[in-house]
């Protein structure tokens, strides 16, 4: 299904066709090269000193044990849906910075770079990314042996959006929700804080 952003004025396609669906195509089984994709964008990401502070952990749902054990990390309402994409990537960030060990500040801003790139690659090849705040640190980080010295900063899952003819009663109420953002105007200031 496809939520073309409404923009004031024209920007890049891959950006206006991303969002975030609920309703994933539960057969959909990812290429090799499709998931690589999404890392190889996540590696152009541009970093603070070149750093390159992110690290990714994969679940495929092909190997259905892992994958089970990574969805229990999950809020409830976000598992119900997420169960259907084809893979889920645990997004983490080093605290601190590889050449010289000092805290990072902008480690998380880096690696939400890099998380857009994912989103954008998995657009621009017809798959769509759903990025999750709503999941247990302290499970993922068991689950998957994450050192304490990276934060967790989402989880995010890929896979095939379902075409709106095939969505049920209940999903297509929430897929239909209209998409909002604040206006344009709202959002930068011209030479001073206003
Ligand atoms: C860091 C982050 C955390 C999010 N957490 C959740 C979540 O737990 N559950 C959910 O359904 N959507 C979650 N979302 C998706 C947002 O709700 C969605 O991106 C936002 O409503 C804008 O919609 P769009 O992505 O379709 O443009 C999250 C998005 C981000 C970036």
């Amino acid at each position: 299904m496809k939520k073309i952003a409404t923009t004031e004025v024209p920007i890049n396609e891959v950006i206006a066709q991303r969002w975030s669906p609920r309703a994933f195509d539960s057969h959909y089984v990812m290429t090799e090269d499709s998931v690589k994709s999404l890392f190889e964008a996540a590696r152009w990401a541009p970093s603070c000193y070149g750093d390159q502070p992110w690290q990714f952990v994969l679940f495929k749902k092909e190997d259905a044990t892992a994958w089970t054990s990574a969805l229990n990390c999950l809020s409830v309402n976000n598992q119900n849906w997420a169960m259907d994409a084809s893979i889920l990537i645990v997004v983490c960030a080093n605290k601190n910075f590889n050449h010289n060990k000092e805290p990072n500040r902008w480690a998380h801003y880096d690696t939400g770079a890099a998380s857009e790139n994912i989103c954008l690659q998995a657009t621009s090849i017809g798959l769509s990314a759903h990025q999750m705040g709503g999941f247990d640190q302290d499970k993922i980080r068991n689950l998957s042996n994450i050192p304490l010295k990276f934060d967790i900063l989402s989880c995010m899952v890929v896979g095939k959006s379902l075409d709106e003819s095939r969505l049920s009663k209940v999903q297509k109420d929430k897929e239909g929700q209209v998409r909002s953002r604040k206006a344009l105007k709202d959002i930068y200031f011209i030479n001073e804080w206003k």
